[in-house]
């Protein structure tokens, strides 16, 4: 009897130990709010970044906070930090991006229950210079980011994806038509994929391209008619000198545009 309960109660012990070595030493309470971050480099963040060189500047509005969390590359739960894709788009300079900014506007919105307080949890995916078509299903940044997200909802609830991406998609002609297509399709296998069929997706429409076609990718964003999506404009947010990237300030603008985005469409849902 006694070695039964004595039995029990370390295989009990075992199962704390594992599960919150699996989720790592910063851990989400279970309400924590999830965002996927996904796109590519605005996405990822080329804020303060100027010949392959990050200036470290980091405004009030992308400090750290014990309510941010993000998930690394080993899906470990840390404090998050700029720049936040550090450790995801590894090929490139990252600055600050939209993720700090929006979790930030969210922590101080009085839209957010304060009961429990909220605890924000960033799953950067995004990777610069990705086309649309290398995000479809069966790809690898696409399995990725499914593989982070269903990771990461073991903390929290999934709240919504944030998509920036499509300035690879302006300089053919061909890919630009077949943008809102193919970002269709992408919203459905990520909903199917990851359980949730009513998942929240936040797009940005461009600010910038790398081709001629950049109006016709953002026409396409803003015609996606599917359920729960959005789209922010991003059309006059400042650029970095190479013309493609969004400064700091821009990024802190859009961060804050991107929280109203989500606060409406969760208000508009409840
Ligand atoms: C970085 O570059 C390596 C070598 O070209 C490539 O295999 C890898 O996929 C790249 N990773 C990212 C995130 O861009
Ligand atoms: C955009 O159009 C101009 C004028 O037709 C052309 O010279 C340029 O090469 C095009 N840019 C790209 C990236 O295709």
């Amino acid at each position: 009897m006694m070695a039964s309960i004595v039995s029990r109660a370390l295989a009990l012990l075992c199962l704390v130990v594992l599960a919150s070595a699996l989720s790592g030493h910063d851990q989400t309470s279970a309400g924590a709010l999830i965002f996927v971050l996904a796109g590519q480099s605005n996405m990822a963040g080329r804020g303060g970044v100027c010949v392959d060189r990050w200036d470290g500047v980091v405004p009030p509005q992308c400090r750290p906070s014990r309510s941010i969390l993000r998930l690394d590359a080993r899906l470990r739960w840390e404090v998050a930090r700029e720049p936040l894709h550090a450790d995801i788009d590894v090929n490139k300079s990252c600055g600050v991006g939209p993720g700090m900014p929006f979790a930030h506007a969210l922590l101080t919105s009085s839209l957010l229950p304060r009961q429990p307080p909220p605890e924000i949890g960033l799953v950067p995916c995004a990777v610069g210079g990705t086309s649309i078509q290398e995000w479809a299903r069966g790809t690898a940044l696409y399995g990725s980011l499914v593989l982070r997200a269903r990771s990461a909802t073991a903390a929290g609830r999934l709240a919504a994806v944030l998509w920036y991406q499509g300035e690879s998609d302006t300089v053919a002609r061909e890919d630009a038509e077949a943008y809102g297509g193919r970002m269709e399709r992408l919203i459905q296998d990520l909903r199917a994929d990851l359980f949730s069929p009513e998942l929240r997706l936040i797009q940005v429409a461009l600010a910038s391209g790398e081709g001629n076609f950049t109006e016709v990718v953002r026409q396409a964003q803003k015609g996606i008619k599917l359920p729960n999506v959005a789209c922010v404009d991003g059309r006059g947010l400042p650029l970095e000198a190479d013309h493609v990237h969004l400064t700091t300030k821009a990024q802190v603008k859009l961060g804050k545009m991107l929280a109203e985005a989500y606060l409406s469409l969760t208000v508009m849902a409840d």
